[in-house]
């Protein structure tokens, strides 16, 4: 094909080497968006329309409104197609939650990104024909690797919808037998019979930096620190408090609508709080 590939992008078709979104697009920074892939034999599409429906619930299950109707969809894809008219081709179709400025929780409603591409339909050569395919096994490693600050965040965008959704701060995660891992953003610390409890480090919490300090806060003032597993309905759980680079460390006082303690910011939290933003002052007084 000698003309050049083009990409459909939100509203309109242009040259596949000028297709950009925004660095802000929330598909870019959070993995927050899904996509079909449909295969086209000389203009007929195999399962367009399941293709198509699945993408609809796709989007339902994550709150995005699907910018077009199914039928535009449908006529998009064909417009796409008609524009790289591969004899065997596969139509990439991908929304997003759209741009915005960075931050988990999206304050007002967006406009989703639509990408539409199309590309030749790759075939297995003869020898892999004759020979067969080959495989190896692995461990399901989906997504068990929160140690890794990766981009892929959908699961803590849809953690903090479900946290705004009930107005509330954070939705902390539990492992199977409810030990409390780590917020979407942030990593969570009890004081239990006046220590400081935290999840060890492990593929199911990011080492936060903010932990460190707070763990380093903690030592400095002689507060006894176990990093181990921990649940909420464990017995002597007097404080909650949670951590990340943007809040310092704050005290957590109802999960679940049940109040943690007394339901107030308690003394260990306030302590390590105060340490920390002195801390924070130092830093700033140190460039004056
Ligand atoms: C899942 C998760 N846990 C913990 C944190 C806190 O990490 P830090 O203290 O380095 O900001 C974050 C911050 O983004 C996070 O995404």
């Amino acid at each position: 094909m000698t003309k050049p590939l083009m990409a459909y992008v939100n509203n309109g078709f242009v040259p596949l080497d000028e297709a950009y979104v925004h660095i802000e697009d929330r598909g870019f920074q959070f993995a927050d968006g899904v996509y079909e892939v449909v295969a086209c034999f000389g203009g007929a599409y195999l399962d367009l329309e399941p293709h198509l429906q699945r993408l609809q619930r796709s989007c339902e299950a994550i709150a995005i409104d699907l910018p077009k109707s199914l039928d535009e969809l449908q006529a998009l894809v064909q417009q796409a197609y008609a524009k790289n008219p591969f004899d065997d081709a596969m139509v990439y179709i991908q929304v997003t939650r759209g741009v915005a400025p960075r931050s988990h929780i999206v304050k007002q409603k967006l406009a989703p990104t639509l990408v539409i591409t199309v590309r030749e339909l790759p075939k297995p050569s003869d020898e892999k024909l004759q020979a067969g395919a080959t495989g190896i096994t692995l461990p399901d490693i989906r997504w068990k690797h929160c140690e890794i600050k990766s981009i892929a965040l959908l699961a803590s965008v849809m953690g903090k919808q479900e946290a705004v959704k009930q107005g509330v701060d954070e939705t902390f995660w539990l492992d199977t037998q409810n030990h409390v891992l780590e917020g979407c953003a942030t990593n969570i610390f009890a004081v239990i019979d006046g220590k400081l409890v935290t999840h060890p480090l492990d593929h199911q919490v990011l080492g936060g930096i903010t932990r460190d300090m707070v763990l380093a806060a903690a030592k400095s003032v002689n507060i006894e620190i176990q990093e181990r597993e921990w649940s909420l309905d464990e017995v002597g759980v007097t404080e909650c408090m949670m951590s990340s680079t943007t809040n310092a460390v704050l005290p957590v006082c109802y999960i679940n609508q049940q109040p943690i303690g007394n339901g107030k910011p308690g003394a260990v939290s306030q302590k390590l709080r105060n340490i920390l933003l002195q801390q924070l002052e130092d830093l700033r007084q140190s460039c004056a």
